[in-house]
């Protein structure tokens, strides 16, 4: 792996898997622009790069969509061009579709799928005038099958994969690749900011997510597969066997997502 001096753009940057990105393209001596909507965590994680390599903090709300063209300029003029961008910025849900709020639908939709859409139809100009690019989808397992209590969020995912994979069918930029991510569990506060029901955070640090995979494993992961210009990549554990299920003994996949995705919540 060699992204020294490569210029990538994390966005979703201030916890989680995006910032575990940040540490490790910090490490590889990549120059960074990092966003999130709190500027005051992304400019303490710019302090603690200070004197490892060059980071530029840049704001931005994902579902301010019509301010996502001003962004991106902001993006490409903060050292003439990117390499790389990682869409990592999302939100879950923990609810019964049956007591999920219709707004609710829009707001998972609106930041998990819209704003990576939004951001890189602006950046595909950029890409196509200086002759290559990457893009990097985080999507989930839950963009490849279907789960309790996350209707929307799953939706949401499924629109993004699908999104993304078109465009790697389209090919029609030269040196252009697109690397979609597909986490299990991975240990972050995912849970506590997913909205329920009526749109408020569930706030809970659920098992599902307190037992999975480190936030370093799944950077580390990530970056190789940015690295090999891999056109998928499933990080997960055994979420991955309920995948397969799914595809070939489906009546074992319903009995078990089901089970599984309610007792996450204990
Ligand atoms: N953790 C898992 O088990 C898991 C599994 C599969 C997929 N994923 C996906 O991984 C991605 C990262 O999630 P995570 O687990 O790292 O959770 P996280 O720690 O909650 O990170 C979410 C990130 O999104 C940013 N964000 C939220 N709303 C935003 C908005 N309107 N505009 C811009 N940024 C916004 C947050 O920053 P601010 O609050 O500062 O804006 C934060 O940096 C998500 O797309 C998630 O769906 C996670």
């Amino acid at each position: 792996m060699n992204f020294e001096h490569k210029v990538v753009w994390i966005i979703g940057a201030s916890s989680g898997i995006g910032l575990g990105l940040v540490k490790a393209f910090a490490a590889q001596k990549a120059r960074l622009i990092i966003s999130s909507r709190d500027s005051a965590a992304l400019t303490a994680v710019a302090e603690q790069l200070e004197g490892h390599t060059t980071c530029t903090v840049l704001p931005a709300d994902m579902t301010d969509h019509p301010g996502l063209a001003q962004i991106a300029e902001h993006a490409i003029s903060a050292y003439g061009h990117i390499d790389i961008v990682i869409h990592s910025a999302g939100v879950g849900q923990r609810s019964a579709a049956i007591d999920t709020q219709l707004p609710v639908y829009r707001r998972l939709m609106e930041l998990n799928f819209f704003g990576p859409l939004t951001l890189t139809q602006h950046l595909l100009p950029h890409f196509r005038k200086q002759g290559h690019g990457h893009v990097v989808a985080v999507s989930s397992m839950s963009g490849l099958m279907g789960f309790p209590l996350r209707s929307g969020y799953v939706a949401s995912k499924h629109a993004l994969k699908g999104y993304f994979e078109t465009l790697q069918v389209e090919h029609t930029l030269d040196n252009f690749y697109v690397t979609i991510v597909s986490p299990g569990r991975i240990k972050t506060g995912l849970s506590l900011s997913a909205l329920t029901g009526n749109g408020t955070p569930y706030d809970k640090m659920d098992k599902g997510q307190l037992h999975g995979i480190p936030v370093n494993e799944c950077a580390h992961r990530i970056l190789k597969a940015i690295s090999k210009k891999k056109k998928h990549v499933i990080i997960a554990r055994s979420e991955r066997l309920l995948y397969w299920l799914r595809m070939l003994i489906p009546p074992a996949y319903y009995r078990i997502a089901r089970k599984r995705g309610l007792a996450d919540q204990q």
